[in-house]
């Protein structure tokens, strides 16, 4: 069963008195259960629109959506209890606890053993030594931790999180992307989260849809996104002296070369099977260095974005 599945999901807001602005456009796509999605697009794609309407907060114009087969757009309340959303840039209560803020969702939710399931989700956030501290004099990385840890109280099933390391030191982003994976592991629950971060979204997502303009243009594992866009490895060699520059044309698999004076780049579709090619030419020349790189998410998001 899909955790997700939205068909033609069209929205648009309002513009103007009359004008009408295309939010997102005919979008469909599947969720397995169990996997982390990653929804990736620049500012102003669409992403929040997106969870939002997944997670059932906001209604679409038009399309159809399931969440673990349930109709949710006609058993919205059902859907709720399973599903909860996380912001990276949480609005809550300011002058509460963290404590305080946790008790006050957990009635929201009506969640029945309130305190045990506050205490499981301050232990697994590491939110301890905050639990006395108002909202307002949080770190913007607790906020981001004090959000995760109310988006789990429901013990939701599928779990929204919308940009959760926005902003942050990269030293707490690197703490936020391991408690992720470890709710994902612990909790065995279907994660879906936006980011625009490319590293985020290849260290932690098996899937990735690319949203430009409400549309989503490419929907896949970031290793498959990678081979479609024919981005290749690059081999850059740095060297001195003279090679014959024209025997690289003969050896089959090479998409670009890359020229300069003591160093050249050359983008093959996989560099192993024909580096003792590439070597050969260079056999009169000194080598200094020898590079060989993958490319990642950043080149492909570059390319769809353009
Ligand atoms: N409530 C709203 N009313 C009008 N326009 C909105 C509203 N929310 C978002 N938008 C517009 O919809 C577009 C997509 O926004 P959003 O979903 O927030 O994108 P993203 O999260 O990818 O940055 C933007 O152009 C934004 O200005
Ligand atoms: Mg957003």
């Amino acid at each position: 069963m899909f955790a997700v599945k939205a068909e033609r999901v069209d929205k648009h807001y309002k513009n103007g008195v009359n004008g009408k602005k295309e939010v997102l456009k005919n979008i469909s796509i599947n969720i397995e259960e169990g996997e982390i999605f990653g929804i990736l697009g620049p500012n102003g794609a669409g992403k929040t629109t997106l969870i939002s309407i997944l997670s059932t907060l906001t209604l679409p114009d038009s399309g159809k959506l399931e969440i673990f087969g349930i109709d949710a757009l006609s058993q919205a309340d059902r859907v709720k209890s399973i599903v909860n959303v996380s912001s990276g840039n949480p609005n809550f209560p300011w002058s509460l606890t963290v404590y305080e803020n946790l008790r006050y969702f957990s009635m929201l939710y009506a969640i029945k053993n309130k305190d045990i399931s506050i205490k499981k989700v301050i232990d697994m956030l590491e939110l301890e030594p905050f639990r006395n501290a108002r909202f307002d004099s949080l770190s913007t990385g607790t906020k981001q931790r004090l959000s995760l840890a109310k988006a789990l109280l429901n013990e939701p099933r599928l779990l929204f999180l919308d940009e959760p390391t926005m902003g942050l030191d990269p030293d707490m982003a690197i703490k936020i992307r391991k408690q992720i994976k470890r709710i994902h592991e612990e909790r065995e629950i279907t994660i879906v989260l936006t980011t625009h971060y490319m590293k985020e979204a290849e260290e932690l997502c098996g899937r990735i849809a690319f949203l430009k303009k409400g549309e989503i243009i490419a929907n896949a594992s970031p290793t498959e996104l990678k081979r479609q866009m024919k981005l290749g490895e690059s081999i850059t060699i740095e060297y001195e002296g003279d090679f014959d520059i024209a025997g690289l044309k003969n050896i089959p698999g090479i998409l670009d070369t890359v020229y300069s004076p003591g160093m050249i780049k050359i983008v093959a579709e996989n560099a192993g099977p024909i580096l003792d090619n590439i070597l050969k030419i260079f056999a009169n020349v000194h080598i200094k260095n020898i590079d060989i790189s993958q490319p990642d998410l950043e080149d492909v998001f570059l390319e769809l974005a353009r």
